[in-house]
């Protein structure tokens, strides 16, 4: 079903979010999820619906922990819709309050991962443990039954948590069952990201240049493979440009580094050959002798020098894209028409370390302003384009971290394949 069309007048929808915001001390620091979820919980009420709003926060492992309790975001839904949210405090026991909900009204349900159920993992029991595999089943059985009492509160259900879509949980995707087909579909968020994500694998202009950033070449393989396949340039940067470096005998100082993947650095190098990709490396980078990464400063009477990426002395280690990289970087982005930016240059919270990321949203920027689509995804390159203002000179900003890197390489996300039927 499309939302557009469905008749919610009387009826009452559960909307799954991904309200996950970062908080600190007892504020929302970053509204962007918040925000991105308003156009379908706003078309709801004004097609006279009521809401049953529910996401999780963090990660409590089915605890109750107060302080990822949803409870303390109320009043900032509340102001963004400009309606009073009610608030229910256990998730499973909403019955009451969602029924004497009248349209117009929201209800917001309490952090749904208070409930192991949720993501219906089994909790304090090892794999390795002969009794798992019956967890498992006993869990998975108990699962069913969270999401159907999560059911019970609606007439329809809605997901509109792009962040969450990768998981196959209780409220993103088993909650399906319980409802009738035609009153399962996706919010206006989903189906925008969706877009995006589909306008960079499927309908790219080129060149189509990629950004790939942060600290580990682990976590990022397999959309840097995926990733060979069908750009014209790829630009490495970030802490993974240090074990490319080890890879070639470099001199890395006290860089991050995974020396258990220098074979994946030279065969990453390999493949961007074999396919014809432009592989752009940092050849410069800032350095330090004492950052302190608990509160992303320099510790004072540390050193903050630039050096060859491979040539790093021992006391000093690489924490951002050097002015020759930077140069370099900027350059390959000029003239791109499809850009995905995944992943920061360097330490960006620092004011010593955030220019590689500036230049590249810079370069961003002034691509997209010559026609150019560019779609930024992850929550620090997103913090990165808030930071430097230039979230309105990009086309698109992703809700999603892990779910637009595992769309991006191409895998159905289960929250999208439950509403689809697939
Ligand atoms: C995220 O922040 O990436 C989403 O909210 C998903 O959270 P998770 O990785 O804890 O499932």
């Amino acid at each position: 079903m499309n939302i557009q069309d469905y008749d919610f007048s009387g009826k009452k929808a559960i909307v799954r979010v991904d309200f996950n915001v970062p908080i600190q001390d007892g504020k929302i620091t970053d509204m962007t999820r918040i925000n991105g979820a308003l156009p379908t919980l706003k078309l709801i009420l004004e097609k006279g619906g009521a809401l049953i709003i529910m996401s999780h926060m963090g990660k409590p492992k089915g605890k109750v922990k107060p302080e990822l309790s949803l409870k303390q975001i109320g009043p900032a839904v509340s102001k963004a819709l400009g309606v009073d949210v009610k608030f229910a405090d256990d998730c499973q026991k909403a019955d009451a309050q969602a029924a004497a909900l009248k349209a117009g009204e929201v209800l917001l349900l309490e952090n749904l991962r208070f409930y192991a159920e949720e993501e219906g993992k089994p909790v304090g029991i090892d794999k390795e443990d002969p009794a798992y595999e019956d967890a498992k089943k006993a869990m998975k059985a108990s699962q069913k039954e969270f999401a159907k009492k999560l059911a019970s509160y609606a007439d329809c259900w809605v997901m509109d948590a792009f962040g969450t879509a990768h998981r196959k949980h209780g409220s993103t995707a088993v909650i399906a069952d319980y409802f009738d087909k035609k009153d399962i579909m996706l919010g206006l968020l989903m189906e925008k990201e969706v877009k995006a994500v589909d306008a960079v694998l499927n309908k790219i202009e080129r060149p189509f240049v990629a950004i790939m950033g942060g600290s580990k070449v682990s976590s990022k393989i397999g959309i840097i493979e995926n990733l060979l396949g069908k750009v014209d340039k790829l630009i490495l940067c970030g802490g993974m440009t240090y074990t490319f470096a080890k890879a070639h005998g470099g001199e890395i100082g006290g860089s991050i580094v995974e020396l258990d993947k220098l074979d994946v650095a030279r065969n990453v190098e390999e493949l961007a050959k074999k396919n014809g990709v432009e592989l752009v490396l940092g050849e410069d980078s800032v350095c330090c002798t004492g950052y302190d990464f608990s509160t992303f400063s320099v510790k004072p009477g540390a050193k903050v020098e630039v050096f060859p990426s491979n040539a790093i002395p021992a006391e000093f280690e690489g924490l951002d894209a050097g002015p020759v990289s930077r140069e370099k970087f900027a350059n390959a982005i000029k003239g791109a028409k499809t850009i995905l930016w995944n992943g920061p240059a360097g330490c960006f919270e620092c004011e010593d370390f955030t220019a590689g990321s500036k230049a590249i949203g810079e370069a961003i920027a002034k691509a997209t302003a010559e026609g150019a689509f560019s779609l930024i995804g992850g929550g620090d390159s997103v913090a990165c384009v808030n930071k430097f203002g230039l979230a309105d000179k990009v086309s698109y900003i992703s809700t999603g971290g892990g779910a637009l890197l595992e769309a991006i390489e191409g895998k159905v996300l289960p929250g999208v394949a439950a509403v689809k039927g697939e």
